[in-house]
């Protein structure tokens, strides 16, 4: 569907669970009381597939199942089967922090993923410790080398970067793409739930980065994509970088979200939601109210002007 900014939409991302196994300390407070196992309320798959149903048959092609953390989630692998059954989704991906991914990436490639996200900031033991309150580093290298064996169409890793945390080890994820077919791409912090609280102090530019390392060359631009891409000379794999705040993409913006307590949300950093699980089982309806979400799709953000983002909700919530 054509939105009424002239942006053809075309890609939904899913938060399937606001529960994460790993509490990144930008991203998620070290104890969540709030979050209990049925508080708020999460979508089922059932749901989940009733709405990426509705949603390919208004032109939505890729869909990506975030979190939290996706994985997870009982029975993933029958929700991807089944949005895979959908012709017209010609993507399927997920956003994973990695640690569950090695032993869960076999079933889901056969059940129709294609693409997979791994969210990275450091690639020191220690350090990922640290970040992640708790985590195994050695895990999420095992799942990467998997998924490079399974062949998937795609594998990236997303990195936040942290000023002063993990900035002197740019150079280390950049050589990554000499030795794996896989995108780097570094993502500027936002000022949005847990993350206000490191932004004025850690945020950094893409800017800087492409500053420091001059060897990156640009990529003429062949799909629509939010990361701006960069290569070195002798690599396999290329450098993106996704700068919300220095670059903002607003105007190739192609996507709508979807809480994982259902609700649509045209922007991430607007407040609007629509909710949409009472229309679950009126296909009519529901529809209409997808339709709506894309129309009250703001023609941009302004988080570069005010350094606070709108939406009440933490990342783990809409789906980073
Ligand atoms: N700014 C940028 N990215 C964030 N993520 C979580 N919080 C933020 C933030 N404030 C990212 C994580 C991961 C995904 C779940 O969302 O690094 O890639
Ligand atoms: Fe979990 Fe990802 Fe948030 Fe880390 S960034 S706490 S892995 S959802």
């Amino acid at each position: 569907m054509i939105d009424n900014h002239g942006r053809k939409i075309n890609y939904l991302r899913v938060s399937l669970t606001d529960k994460c196994n790993l509490r990144c300390i930008y991203c998620m407070p070290e104890i969540c009381p709030k979050l209990t196992e049925e508080n708020p309320p999460q979508m089922k798959i059932n749901d989940v597939i009733k709405i990426v149903n509705g949603a390919s048959k208004l032109g939505i092609e890729k869909i990506r199942y975030t979190g939290g953390e996706p994985l997870i989630v009982k029975n993933i692998d029958r929700l991807i089967y089944e949005t895979h059954k959908q012709a017209k989704i010609r993507d399927i991906a997920i956003t994973t922090n990695g640690i569950f991914l090695e032993d869960a990436i076999y079933d889901l490639k056969i059940s129709g993923l294609n693409k997979v996200n791994i969210s990275l900031d450091t690639l020191k033991n220690d350090r990922y410790k640290k970040i992640t309150r708790g985590g195994e580093l050695n895990k999420v290298f095992k799942a990467l080398e998997k998924c490079l064996s399974l062949g998937l169409k795609s594998v990236k890793i997303n990195t936040v970067l942290l000023k002063g945390i993990n900035d002197d080890e740019i150079i280390d994820f950049i050589s990554l793409t000499k030795k794996y077919p896989i995108d780097v791409r570094f993502i500027e912090l936002m000022p949005l739930g847990e993350g206000i609280k490191y932004y004025d102090k850690f945020f950094m530019t893409s800017k800087e980065v492409l500053e420091r390392f001059p060897e990156l060359i640009r990529e003429r631009e062949n799909e629509i994509s939010t990361a701006e891409l960069y290569k070195l000379k002798d690599s396999i794999g290329k450098v993106g970088f996704i700068s919300p705040l220095s670059c903002k993409f607003c105007d190739s913006c192609n996507k709508i979200r979807l809480t994982s307590e259902g609700k649509m949300k045209p922007c991430l950093h607007s407040d609007e939601e629509i909710d949409i699980m009472t229309y679950l089982d009126n296909e009519e309806k529901l529809l209409d109210k997808i339709r709506y979400s894309i129309m009250e799709k703001p023609k941009e953000h302004h988080i570069e002007e005010v350094h606070k983002t709108n939406t009440h909700r933490m990342m783990f919530q809409i789906g980073g």
